[in-house]
């Protein structure tokens, strides 16, 4: 039980990978507040888990919805030690001729301003936390060309807004961490017609990612066994950036 009598607040935890590491944290031993802007949804998740989770109303465009929520796992539980920011996804977005500023923009506010905000509203209590650890969710996207710029864009900078932090909490014992993961099998791919198993091959190790693989990563970056390591970004990507044109030399 890695995560015994800490609290977790985790972003975008109703769906997918941040539910996944809700579920993982909570089964840990931690008390986990489900923050979501789906907020019967992140509701519904913390009354499955039961004893030690709250559901919290959050949308991460909004600095006063990031504030109330960290504020609301304060006054229920009095401190947090580890933040994890999932919330944040793609949209498709016109060729780089047409591309609207303003959809640029929300690309880069949902997945990387959005979580700014939330290490900013965190940041006092973890200061005060005996083990503290932020893991930012980003995307093999923000490591090579995939396509989907703003989304990358926006992913990529985590990485480096990582380091910084790190070098700067460091002092404070305050650790932060980024996980990108491959192709991941949530709703996102729903109603893209064998997408998965399309991709599937081209992963060395043969298959596309549950979110249970990017929660058990999250998990490791988040405890304590996991002291001595900040400022990295580990892809979680079944080998995918490893050997990207593997499938097509099966025989070698
Ligand atoms: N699924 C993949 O293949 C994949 C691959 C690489 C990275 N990722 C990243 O993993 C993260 C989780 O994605 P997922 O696949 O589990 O998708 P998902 O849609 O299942 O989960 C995203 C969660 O974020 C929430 N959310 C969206 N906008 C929000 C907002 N403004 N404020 C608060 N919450 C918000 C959604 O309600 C949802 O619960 C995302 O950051 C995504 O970019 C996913």
């Amino acid at each position: 039980m890695n995560f015994d009598g800490t609290v977790a607040l985790v972003t975008g935890a109703a769906h997918g990978i941040g539910a996944a590491t809700a579920r993982r944290l909570h089964g840990e031993g931690a008390t986990v507040v489900v923050t979501d802007h789906d907020a019967d949804a992140a509701a519904g998740l913390a009354r499955d888990l039961g004893a030690r989770a709250l559901g919290i109303a959050c949308d991460v465009h909004d600095r006063g919805s990031v504030d109330a929520a960290v504020d609301a796992a304060r006054a229920a539980f009095g401190r947090l030690d580890v933040l994890v920011t999932v919330a944040g996804g793609s949209v498709p977005t016109p060729d780089p001729e047409q591309v609207s500023d303003e959809e640029w923009a929300r690309l880069v506010d949902l997945n990387l301003t959005g979580t700014m905000r939330c290490v900013r509203a965190a940041l006092p209590l973890l200061h005060e936390s005996p083990r503290p650890a932020v893991v930012m969710v980003s995307s093999v996207n923000g490591l090579a060309a995939f396509g989907d710029e703003p989304y990358s864009a926006a992913k990529a900078g985590l990485s480096v807004v990582a380091k910084n932090y790190a070098v700067r909490y460091g002092p404070a014992g305050i650790r932060f961490n980024v996980v990108a993961p491959g192709t991941v099998r949530t709703r996102v791919w729903d109603g893209q017609d064998g997408a998965l198993e399309r991709l599937a091959p081209h992963y060395p190790l043969g298959r596309v990612g549950e979110p249970e693989d990017i929660a058990a990563a999250i998990a490791f970056l988040a405890s304590g066994d996991a002291a001595w390591i900040t400022g990295v970004t580990l892809p979680v990507d079944g080998g995918i950036l490893a050997g990207p044109l593997r499938s097509m030399f099966p025989e070698r």
